[in-house]
């Protein structure tokens, strides 16, 4: 009974949650494994927070699977994470339709292997109709590459004689974006300590809240969440008001 009396209270989840998920190698390290445990152990983590904002009520959650700085990394390391990334897309999607999960993705797919491509496409295609959380997998992604893409249609518009520089908007810009139909982010959850956007969403993340947790990504639990929802309760939001 008390339980359910706090759920009635308990004011309802940030709508748009966002998160760079950071340290599997580090946690990785800590147990004296292979960076590509660290990395196993991050799907598991995905898996979690993916069920758990399904169950909470968060319309959205984008996750930063791969970014576009990430093809530096050594290439086994990247062929460990386009591996873990395929078996995911493979092994979730019935699990992710069933829940009523929609699965989209955002970032540059042209430097992406085929068959990653397909399985992506299937997974949008398959869930498009879903109407739980919407997961947006950012893969291949880099905010200053949406921004430049987003400026180069509007330039292309204005060449065409379609557009009036001088009539560019925000709305015009964020219709360019591969964000265009989907609500910035109220929060933004970076784990294992380091402060910085990385290049995630620069344009749409104007008015999250930051929050940085001392969590290797790995251990990302539930429990981490919902403190992480509490903190983000605790803010002041006045979008510059
Ligand atoms: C950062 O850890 C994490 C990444 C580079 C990518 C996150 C990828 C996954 C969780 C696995 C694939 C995702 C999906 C959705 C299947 P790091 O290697 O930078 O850690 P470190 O800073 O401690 O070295």
């Amino acid at each position: 009974m008390a339980a359910e009396a706090a759920r009635m209270v308990a004011p309802p989840p940030p709508t748009h949650i966002a998160v760079i998920m950071d340290g599997n190698g580090r946690w990785a390290a800590a147990h004296r494994l292979p960076r590509v445990m660290g990395h196993r152990r991050g799907v598991d983590a995905v898996r979690t927070v993916v069920e758990a904002c399904n169950d909470l009520g968060v319309r959205y959650l984008t996750l930063y699977a791969f970014s576009s700085e990430n093809w530096k990394r050594p290439p086994t390391e990247v062929d460990d994470l386009m591996w873990l990334l395929r078996r995911y897309l493979r092994q979730e999607v019935e699990k992710l339709d069933a829940k009523g999960v929609r699965v989209r993705m955002i970032g540059n797919r042209a430097a992406l292997a085929p068959d990653i491509v397909d399985l992506m496409n299937e997974i949008e295609g398959r869930t498009r109709a879903n109407t739980g959380l919407t997961l947006i997998l950012a893969v291949n992604y880099g905010g200053q590459d949406e921004i430049v893409s987003a400026a180069r249609a509007l330039a292309e518009d204005v060449r065409a004689g379609r557009l009036d520089p001088a009539e560019i908007t925000k709305d015009h810009f964020a219709a360019q974006l591969a964000t265009r139909d989907l609500p910035d982010p109220d929060l933004v959850i970076r784990t294992s300590g380091e402060q910085r956007l990385s290049n995630f969403l620069l344009w749409q993340t104007a008015y999250a809240e930051l929050l940085f947790v001392d969590v290797l990504w790995p251990d990302f639990s539930r429990a981490t969440l919902e403190d992480a929802i509490a903190a983000f309760h605790r803010r002041d939001r006045r979008f510059g008001a």
